[in-house]
């Protein structure tokens, strides 16, 4: 693994070890031990977007692993003044050991791994969210013991979140439904990819059919980051593809639900099920930390 820009492409068995690492340095951490497996390695935190979790996470995961995160806000890099992204890449990779970047466009973090020659990490894009699907099904697999026949729903849009979703949940054996309003379907080459694993992957309209006896069902805001003037569009569109308590009573008894936060209460998800799964949600926000520290100390430091 010399980037991690999606999910798509890698193996069941680098996900699972990714998840194992973070499962050891989440171990450590309560134990006391934070391993300085970054000593002397510096990050780049870029970020067109913004961010509380995937920033500070990644600040202080950097941080404990004794290494040097910076952040830079892509307004206040050179880029926003014109510089291109391949004169930025090749600057920033001969100061930096690896960049984590969070922007719109997937092809710019493919110019960031090309021009940079150091390790590319996405933070999120307008396709994928990497970082946050890993981190989902470790703390899936905290609650649940396993993952491999699992039955995930995701309710929403087909965006970002859908698309690591699909390509996460199926590639370490579970079962997935993406139920999304007309026209906010999942990236086409993330439903071809689905398409290869035959009846383990469905695609609705039905909500309801999503939630129906799953064990973990995934949300997220409809309105994501760059998409304020559809605002009003957007609430009309996914009217009923709430995550409510009906919906909840669907699913198995023992269903997890799991929100990359922020979250808003009355669109998405309903506050009682937010608060009901509150604890889930909050480990899941706290394992980004873990995650991060697994991923970079796999591209850096050979775990
Ligand atoms: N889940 C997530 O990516 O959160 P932030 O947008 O706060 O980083």
């Amino acid at each position: 693994m010399k980037h991690l820009l999606k999910l798509g492409g890698m193996t069941p068995e680098e996900i699972l070890h990714i998840l194992d690492v973070a499962d050891e340095y989440k171990r450590l951490h309560k134990d006391g031990v934070d391993p300085k497996d970054l000593q002397g390695k510096a990050v780049a935190l870029v970020f067109a977007k913004n961010s509380t979790r995937t920033r500070t996470s990644l600040e202080v995961g950097i941080y404990q692993m004794g290494g040097l995160g910076t952040y830079l806000s892509a307004s206040d890099l050179q880029t926003a003044r014109g510089e291109p992204v391949q004169d930025t890449a090749r600057v920033l990779g001969r100061y930096y050991d690896a960049i984590v970047c969070r922007t719109y466009k997937q092809t710019t973090l493919d110019m960031l791994a090309k021009y940079s020659g150091i390790p590319v990490v996405s933070g999120m894009t307008d396709y994928a969210h990497p970082l946050q699907v890993l981190t989902d099904l470790m703390t899936v697999r905290e609650r649940k013991g396993t993952l491999a026949g699992l039955k995930a729903g995701f309710v929403g849009d087909g965006y970002n979140m859908a698309n690591s979703v699909i390509v996460g949940c199926l590639a370490v054996g579970m079962t997935v439904t993406i139920a999304c309003p007309k026209g906010y379907r999942p990236a086409a080459d993330v439903l071809m990819l689905a398409k290869q694993y035959g009846d383990k992957f469905t695609l609705t309209n039905d909500p309801d059919e999503a939630a129906r006896d799953a064990d973990v069902l995934f949300t997220d805001v409809w309105v994501s980051m760059g998409m304020e003037r559809e605002a009003e569009q957007r609430r009309r569109d996914f009217t009923g593809f709430t995550l409510d308590a009906a919906r909840m009573a669907l699913a198995k008894p023992d269903c997890m639900v799991q929100h990359p936060l922020p979250a808003h209460r009355g669109e998405e998800i309903a506050p009682d099920v937010l608060e009901a799964h509150a604890d889930e949600i909050f480990d899941e926000a706290e394992n980004r930390i873990y995650v991060e520290k697994a991923v970079l100390a796999v591209l850096l430091a050979g775990k």
